[in-house]
């Protein structure tokens, strides 16, 4: 009888190896012979996923294959891949969930020929999904609005793994200037964009003009980053495929943009000061992020630029809450039964991966998962209508005032 109950368990004798490119195959040393089915259950199975970050396969005087980990300075004739290895049955995509982290989505993924720009990525969720992609050797720009702030985060990342190939770019999504003078020194670097995450975000502040003239909130969370796409979309184009994922919430759902005659409101969104709710400016901005993702997805598609809208999670405990006392206290009852912000990052980081994905966007997800979102941030002309605002709004010669007066 087996001393097993794994059915996988080789019996004595045979081992387990893998081809080149990744099929599995048994040797049985005592009769001198391999087949491609499992002795046991009969099954074939091939490798999943690419090597881990940092090895490499190579081929030794003997023709032997040898797999060699270039960070810890060791190499063996096992296959790092089969760790991961899947039934040789059409392969489905793994499914993720809301207790997914985003190192387990990465896992076993090679991006070091990836570069990924996340805006706010100095905290909170944004921090950790730039750290995951610099763990997988991702090159990872910080645009933020403090540098200070972004090099500490930079250190913390490094402090992890001294050869990730993360750095911090000053931009404040408040500014059209800045966001258009980080435009250039980005350009400057003559740098591919295969990744960019909008996550920067501030919520329920006191009701502020941008020096532009905007409500802050409005500017920080969709004109800021619509500007931001504008003068990058040649990079992502040439980079293409690429992907952007836009970091919305499902407090979406509890506002609307349109006025009375079902057009996109300035009004509503860069309200004056008496009109101003903070946390209904918030809404209105994360509505402004879905709407903003499904017609960038519509436009740049046919370049291999595709995007999606994500909620990360409930109530997470990062620095969003606090403009706010009720929030903060909100937020700390909250605590104990929210995500962690490693599960916050998973869903950003599965559009932003995830090969089942490859050019498919205008979606909204959720836990990792596509859901619905409210009906409006579903309507093309709103998104259109959107669009076609914030072209007007970032358009320099355009005076605040004409836009509104029409
Ligand atoms: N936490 C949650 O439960 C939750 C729920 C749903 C959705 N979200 C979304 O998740 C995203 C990340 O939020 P978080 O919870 O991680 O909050 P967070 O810790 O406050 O992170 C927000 C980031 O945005 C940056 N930021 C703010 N204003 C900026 C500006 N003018 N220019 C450039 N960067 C700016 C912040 O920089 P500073 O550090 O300099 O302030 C910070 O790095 C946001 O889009 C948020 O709406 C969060």
């Amino acid at each position: 009888m087996d001393d097993t109950d794994s059915e996988d368990e080789l019996p004595p004798g045979w081992e387990e190896r893998s081809t080149k490119d990744g099929w599995v195959y048994y040797a049985n040393h005592d009769e001198m012979r391999t087949q491609w089915e499992h002795p046991k259950t009969g099954k074939k199975k091939r490798c999943a996923g690419d090597l881990p970050y940092g090895w490499e396969q190579n081929t030794n005087e003997h023709g032997q294959i040898v797999y060699v980990d270039h960070i810890n300075k060791r190499s063996t004739y096992f296959d790092p891949r089969q760790v991961f290895t899947v039934e040789d049955v059409m392969v489905k995509p793994k499914r993720y969930d809301g207790n997914s982290a985003a190192l387990e989505i990465l896992q076993g993924r090679d991006l070091s020929d990836k570069v990924v720009l996340i805006t706010g990525g100095n905290s909170g969720i944004g921090f950790e999904t730039a750290r995951s992609f610099a763990l997988h050797g991702a090159h990872v720009i910080l645009a933020c609005r403090n540098l200070s702030r972004a090099n500490k985060a930079v250190s913390s990342i490094q402090e992890d793994w001294q050869k990730a190939r993360v750095e911090a770019m000053m931009c404040d999504l408040a500014s059209l200037r800045s966001v258009r003078e980080f435009a250039d020194s980005f350009k400057a670097k003559k740098l591919p964009l295969h990744i960019l995450v909008c996550n920067a975000a501030v919520c329920t502040q006191p009701w502020s003009l941008t020096e532009d003239g905007l409500e802050s909130t409005f500017q920080v969370c969709h004109l800021g980053h619509f500007l931001l796409v504008q003068c990058l979309q040649e990079v992502l184009c040439r980079s293409a495929p690429a992907r952007v994922v836009v970091v919305s919430s499902e407090s979406h759902r509890f506002t609307d943009l349109l006025d009375s005659c079902g057009k996109v409101d300035l009004a509503r969104l860069s309200p004056p000061r008496k009109e101003y709710w903070s946390m209904l400016a918030y809404n209105r901005a994360k509505l402004c992020n879905i709407l903003f993702s499904n017609e960038l997805h519509r436009r740049l598609s046919p370049h291999g630029v595709s995007s999606n809208a994500v909620h990360p999670g409930n109530m997470m405990y990062t620095a969003i809450h606090r403009s706010w006392w009720l929030m903060t206290f909100l937020f700390t009852l909250a605590r104990p039964f929210t995500k962690s912000l490693q599960q916050g990052a998973a869903t950003s980081v599965y559009c932003a991966v995830a090969p089942e994905l490859e050019g498919l966007g205008g979606m909204y997800f959720n836990n990792c998962f596509r859901c619905e979102p409210s009906a409006q941030a579903q309507d093309p002309d709103a998104a259109a209508g959107l669009w076609e605002l914030s072209e007007r709004l970032v358009a320099q010669g355009e005076t605040m005032g004409q836009i509104r007066a029409i």
